[in-house]
């Protein structure tokens, strides 16, 4: 259960050192699920009881709820304690600003527990890191619901006795909805089996599958959806289990014989319950929230396959369920929904009688890694609480290995979400190289020392002043009047293809992208002979993303992008991974007329799909160069000038005696 700092709040009389709150499911243990029950299985006893006389706990939904919200409520009430609310948090100081952190603290010194739903993933572990309370996570945007999960457990006890070896089929939208995640796991725990049955486009995520496999043994295979097609229309099913005793590890979709084991197994299989989902519209971009969804309807109960199976739900439902269920013995949904009481009764009890208890460690989790630079690897999950809400979280992460090759990951620590390092360095020597699994045992040694830093990319690592580990030898490709005429002749297409000159704003990415605006601006107040306002975009910063740079007036206000046509000026793109996220602050920031791209230097290795609408040289050039644009004034360089250089690579460079010697000559 995850722990929560605190320091004794004013008017509270113990001094509290842990207090375990509940943010994910894995903060229980399977014992402690078990006790929960127990005392759900005796509610009677705890309302009469009354073990929360005189507490208080504030529900804090930053979203809308109907069942976890009130059941929350009733479980409190009914436990002898009392409920404090902000009927809606945006009539709340939220409405001015006020951060996550900040709520939380106050919030803590009014109440004995916190019950929070959120919109953003990890909001809840961010707000659990700053109250002096226990906080209960009801639901934190797509990541998880884990109380729900409870309720979903002992309504599955409840119908069918243990939980072992029970199958159990996830359909709908297995990729936003919170409650499956949780229940996924705790399903894994207690060992039964999964059937994956998604909307298109709906899947369960990478990181639910990486975790199943990794902290719980569960492999996954495909299974035949024809088995299932008579009561949803959607395709592809995955059937999960534990790799022991089944073995199911083995099952892939290219080995025929095994498959068609597989098959039949899975036609042999008796469904325990369906467990349906809305589709999370919510949490969706237009065009996702129309797509097809599965339904169950009114077959399923004419199925003699069937016959025992029971059809859960965490609610509201939308037009997923046939009403024909809510008449039959099967469709469970209201039931599961009333044990939320009993249920949040024990959950409550069993925390509060554990406040002051350290949290289990929680299973298989990979040690925590934290940037020795100012600067870290961010999470690529555009709803973490990370990036909606840097001040309130201290950015943390996993690392762990996978695979063969031994591809280095990083798990978020608030959200989950895992992605690939690809660029790492070592803070003392200042050196980087892409991550190569033969550096494995060099990482490990930084990662000890507290040396290991990660970047996002390699001009994240070079931003702060991280060279290669090893380079070759390097070329002048443009001297200092190319790019001066490049910079020229760009300026004069940025003008004219200006609709009102007034409006434009050239913003430039830190540090040599915005060296270049500053030049393409002043070509461009030399040829109108009016000001123009200039800007600076700063991708890895943790402060202001968009800062004024000219007008350079202290008084003047922040820069406005409302209706802005913006010329975005970088050096060099390469994946145009940089420039999509300058991309994405900016339509964060305001609504631009229209937004464009100059580049010095095209590479043409493009990722993610952006043209630059104005090019000062195209280079194509191999994967493992380097172009850099080294202007005079930066990096102590006399002239402007455009070098190539390739990057040895790091089994190379670590094997070579000489490696990092090359710093002199990378910046010659
Ligand atoms: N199941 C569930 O979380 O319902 P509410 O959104 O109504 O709380």
């Amino acid at each position: 259960m995850a722990s929560t700092k605190s320091s004794s709040p004013i008017g509270k009389a113990e001094t509290r050192t842990e207090m375990r709150s509940l943010i994910s499911i894995a903060d229980l243990t399977n014992d402690e699920i078990e006790e929960i029950f127990s005392l759900a299985d005796a509610v009677q006893r705890l309302r009469s009881e009354r073990p929360a006389n005189g507490q208080i706990m504030a529900t804090l939904f930053y979203e809308p709820s109907t069942r976890t919200r009130l059941s929350f409520e009733s479980a409190m009430q009914r436990l002898g304690g009392s409920v404090i609310s902000c009927s809606d948090m945006k009539s709340s100081s939220v409405a001015k600003g006020e951060t996550l952190a900040d709520t939380a603290k106050v919030v803590s010194a009014y109440a004995d527990v916190l019950v929070v739903r959120h919109n953003w993933d990890g909001a809840v572990q961010a707000m659990a890191e700053h109250a002096d309370v226990p906080v209960i996570n009801a639901g934190d945007g797509g990541h998880e619901h884990p109380t729900q999960t409870l309720c979903d457990l002992y309504t599955l006890r409840q119908e069918k006795g243990a939980l072992k070896g029970l199958t159990v089929v996830v359909c709908g939208d297995l990729k936003n909805g919170r409650t499956i995640h949780s229940l996924v796991f705790a399903l894994a725990r207690f060992g039964a089996n999964v059937v994956t049955l998604a909307a298109n486009g709906m899947e369960l995520p990478q990181y639910v599958l990486e975790r199943l496999e990794r902290e719980y043994d569960y492999a996954l295979a495909p299974m035949a959806s024809d088995d299932l097609s008579a009561v949803m229309t959607e395709t592809d099913a995955l059937y999960l289990t534990p790799k022991q005793p089944h073995q199911l590890a083995l099952f892939t979709q290219v080995d025929e014989v095994i498959q068609a084991r597989l098959n039949s197994l899975a036609t042999g299989l008796r469904y325990d319950a369906f467990y349906m989902t809305r589709k999370q519209k919510e949490r969706m971009k237009d065009g996702a929230a129309d797509a097809s969804y599965p339904t169950i309807g009114p077959e399923f109960l004419r199925e003699q396959r069937f016959q025992d199976t029971v059809v859960m739900h965490p609610l509201p439902r939308v037009d997923e369920l046939s009403p024909e269920l809510d008449r039959d013995w099967r469709g469970i949904y209201f039931k599961q929904a009333a044990y939320g009481v009993p249920v949040r009764m024990a959950l409550l009890k069993f925390l509060f009688d554990r406040r002051e208890a350290k949290a289990a460690a929680p299973i298989n989790k990979a040690p925590a890694y934290k940037s020795p630079e100012k600067l870290g690897p961010q999470c690529h999950n555009p709803n973490c609480v990370t990036l909606k809400e840097p001040v309130s979280t201290d950015k943390r992460f996993e690392l762990f290995t996978v695979g063969e090759n031994g591809t280095l990951i990083l798990g978020c620590a608030y959200c989950d979400h895992r992605f690939k390092v690809q660029f790492v360095g070592d803070v003392k020597s200042k050196r980087y190289c892409s991550y190569d699994h033969s550096l494995a045992g060099q990482i490990d040694g930084w990662l000890e020392k507290k040396q290991l830093a990660i970047f996002n990319s390699i001009k994240e690592a070079e931003e702060l002043g991280y060279e290669p580990i090893k380079s070759g030898p390097q070329r002048a490709l443009m001297n200092d009047v190319e790019i001066a005429s490049a910079l020229a002749e760009m300026s004069r297409q940025i003008l004219r293809d200006c609709r009102d000159p007034d409006r434009l704003l050239i913003l430039g990415v830190r540090s040599v992208g915005s060296q270049l605006a500053q030049r393409i601006a002043a070509e461009i107040e030399n040829q109108r002979k009016r000001k123009i306002e200039l800007g600076e975009i700063e991708i890895y910063g943790s402060g202001d993303e968009i800062k004024r740079l000219a007008p350079a007036d202290p008084d003047a206000a922040p820069l406005s992008l409302k209706d802005r046509e913006v010329i975005l000026v970088d050096d060099v793109v390469h994946t145009g991974r940089t420039v999509k996220s300058a991309l994405s602050i900016i339509f964060r920031s305001g609504r631009p007329q229209s937004v464009r791209l100059a580049v010095l230097i095209d590479r043409g290795h493009r990722e993610v799909p952006v043209k630059p609408n104005y090019v000062g040289k195209n280079i194509p050039s191999s994967e493992k160069d380097r172009v850099r644009v080294k202007l005079r004034g930066l990096e102590q360089e006399e002239k402007d000038q455009v070098v190539i250089f390739s990057v040895i690579g790091p089994a190379d460079a670590v094997k070579s005696p000489s490696a990092g010697g090359e710093k002199k000559a990378a910046r010659s």
